[in-house]
């Protein structure tokens, strides 16, 4: 039956929106859903697993090879509650986020997040150990208890200026329920402290300091950015973190071997990105060689600037040569 139909809709709607504000009432916690209350009734043990996709076929662009290849840093995974941020887009980074991403290191973080943890803001933290190329995996174990049912984490991208991908205060926490299973794509940030362009840029520090934004595929819009993808809409997944529940009660519970799992990387995550030959442009034409007047020719070059990968454009010529024209003829004194 349509209320509508008879002729009192609006009524009706009237009627079920003092009773709907009335149940909600009723119903709504206590306290504010700010993402921190778990009314989960015990603590939920985790297998974190990090998986980097960051393939010479996906970014092929300036991927690098040598001093350094491509790798991951060691994983910085704090547990907590709102009132802890370890890092957020569109933030500005602290001095624990900005040493670890342009440096790698953990000493601040760790001091930072102990800190909150004497305020009961953080549960704990974790790490693992660093990656030596773009694709494969790290893990830990994870405890989460349900006063800090957030998860934060950084992977600094090695080489970079102060690139990073990480996860900002993901709740394992659903309806009073530990989820079960939780896998997150990321995508490189950029945390603003360091102005570098490409994955091997010397440090140049970034005055005054930016907020931590994402990079894109389009942005920086800059072709000499290493993530400038002008063909992609978005650039894939260069990384990501899966989460899996583990019964700690159960005795008959085959223990993972290493963590690894045996699926996550599949091999269609390896979409292969094109990239386009960019060329420099064109030099000066060179002098006329042969007769001026009659059937001279001169030249003019250019060089490759990117290779093109994975059934991108081909270059261009990068030759090219012309009848001399009389008025840029060499006069014979
Ligand atoms: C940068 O972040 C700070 C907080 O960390 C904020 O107050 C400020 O508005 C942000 N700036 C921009 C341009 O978003």
């Amino acid at each position: 039956m349509s209320p509508e139909r008879l002729g009192c809709g609006w009524l009706w709607r009237l009627i079920m929106a003092v009773l709907l504000r009335v149940s909600l009432g009723h119903a709504a916690p206590p306290s504010p859903t700010d993402g921190t209350d778990c009314s989960a009734r015990g603590p939920a043990s985790y297998i974190l697993v990090f998986t980097g996709l960051w393939s010479p076929q996906t970014f092929p662009k300036q991927y690098p090879m040598f001093r350094p290849p491509a790798q991951w840093s060691k994983l910085i995974a704090v547990t907590h509650n709102s009132r802890f941020q370890l890092w957020r887009e569109g933030a500005a980074a602290g001095g624990g986020v900005q040493s670890f991403a342009e440096l790698g290191l953990t000493v601040e973080v760790v001091k930072e997040a102990k800190e909150a943890r004497k305020r009961r803001a953080v549960g704990a933290m974790y790490r693992t150990a660093g990656i030596p190329n773009g694709i494969s995996h790290s893990s830990t174990e994870l405890l989460m208890q349900p006063r800090t049912p957030l998860l934060s984490l950084m992977v600094k991208v090695i080489p970079s200026p102060d690139w990073f991908v990480g996860v900002d205060s993901f709740s394992l926490c659903e309806g009073g329920q530990w989820k079960q299973e939780v896998t997150l794509d990321l995508q490189p940030f950029d945390a603003g402290t360091d102005s570098g362009f490409t994955f091997s840029s010397p440090n140049y520090p970034t005055v005054p300091v930016e907020n931590v934004t994402r990079i894109t595929s389009q942005m920086p819009h800059h072709p000499a950015n290493s993530f400038f993808y002008p063909r992609l809409k978005e650039l894939p997944p260069i990384a990501t973190v899966k989460a899996i529940r583990q019964d700690r009660s159960s005795a008959r519970q085959v223990p993972m071997s290493n963590h690894i799992l045996p699926n996550s990387i599949s091999p269609q995550r390896f979409s292969e990105t094109p990239l386009d030959c960019e060329v420099a442009l064109w030099s000066s034409w060179g002098l006329c060689l042969g007769s001026c007047s009659r059937g001279g020719v001169r030249h003019r070059s250019r060089y490759i600037l990117l290779r093109p990968a994975n059934a991108g454009t081909p270059c261009p010529e990068l030759e090219e040569q012309a009848e001399c024209t009389h008025h840029n003829c060499l006069r014979r004194q």
